[in-house]
């Protein structure tokens, strides 16, 4: 007999007017969490978060009881990410450029093996990289899956939409499969923007995703996440860090750095892009 399922005591999916008992159901069955019956979230003391869906049938994650941290949920809309989308300022981004987007004349293919809030694979998608998006952990999987529908039924964002995909998976898993069956190459680029602890940086340490994140996801040691990716990558590995945190793997040391205002990309280079047609 298999050992029962822990449940999460970190969050409990909250039944809605938006969303049938089946769909929340659903939910607290893939995250292994309890269900509580429709009630205000300042009232709720049980438990830390909860999920739930609003009038707009967004998913969103919000902390309980009485605070000012505002809900979470995935928006491919926002002005702010439509700001960022213009084709002139979207090639400005530090990540466009250590991807290497400028540097390839062709369709560039990039696995995100930490898809989070999905931000860094909607930008790829949109300066034009086809993007298979990888995320471990339920409850973010599922807002995520929730944000890519809602934006894939937006016209002006179809064309973003059609080049993300998304698996709920451990990434190393996935990569060891990649490895085993001699797949060396599906991705051109690999992305990794594991989470890191909160002392290594500040000025995420107060945003309000960033701290939902932190708080709902354990940091689990991601160091081999890295020699896995090199494997598989055609041209090169990316690693996002807090601009002063040491690198993620010691034993391997970046090609380049691409160094913004708080954040840092490290990349690994395997051959230049330059080539790839
Ligand atoms: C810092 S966040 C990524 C933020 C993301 N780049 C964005 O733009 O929203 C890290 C995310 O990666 C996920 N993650 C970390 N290590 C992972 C792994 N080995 N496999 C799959 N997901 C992972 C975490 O669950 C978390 O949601």
């Amino acid at each position: 007999m298999l050992p029962p399922v822990e449940q999460d005591q970190t969050v409990a999916v909250l039944q809605s007017e938006y969303w049938s008992t089946v769909q929340s159901d659903l939910l607290a069955k893939r995250c292994c969490c309890m269900v509580l019956p429709d009630q205000p979230v300042t009232q709720i003391t049980s438990v830390p978060y909860v999920v739930s869906m609003n009038a707009a049938y967004q998913l969103y994650v919000k902390k309980t009881g009485y605070n000012k941290l505002g809900a979470v949920w995935v928006d491919f809309c926002s002005s702010k990410l439509h700001y960022r989308q213009h084709a002139a300022r979207i090639r400005q981004e530090a990540l466009i450029k250590a991807i290497g987007v400028l540097e390839s004349k062709a369709t560039l293919r990039v696995l995100d093996c930490t898809a989070g809030l999905g931000v860094d694979g909607f930008l790829l998608a949109s300066a034009g990289c086809q993007v298979n998006l990888l995320e471990r952990s339920p409850i973010i999987s599922a807002l995520l899956e929730n944000g890519l529908y809602r934006a894939s039924q937006t016209v002006s964002l179809s064309h973003v939409m059609k080049r993300l995909s998304l698996q709920m998976i451990e990434a190393k898993n996935y990569l060891k499969k990649l490895i085993k069956q001699q797949e060396f190459d599906k991705y051109d680029v690999i992305y990794l923007d594991p989470m890191f602890s909160s002392q290594a940086n500040t000025k995420s340490a107060v945003k309000k995703n960033m701290q939902y994140l932190r708080d709902l996801l354990p940091v689990l040691a991601d160091i081999d996440l890295l020699a896995l990716a090199y494997q598989i990558a055609r041209y090169r590995v990316v690693v996002k860090r807090p601009r002063l945190s040491p690198l993620l793997n010691s034993d391997l040391i970046p090609t380049s750095q691409h160094i913004g205002k708080s954040n840092r990309f490290d990349i690994y280079s395997k051959k230049s892009l330059k080539k790839k047609n």
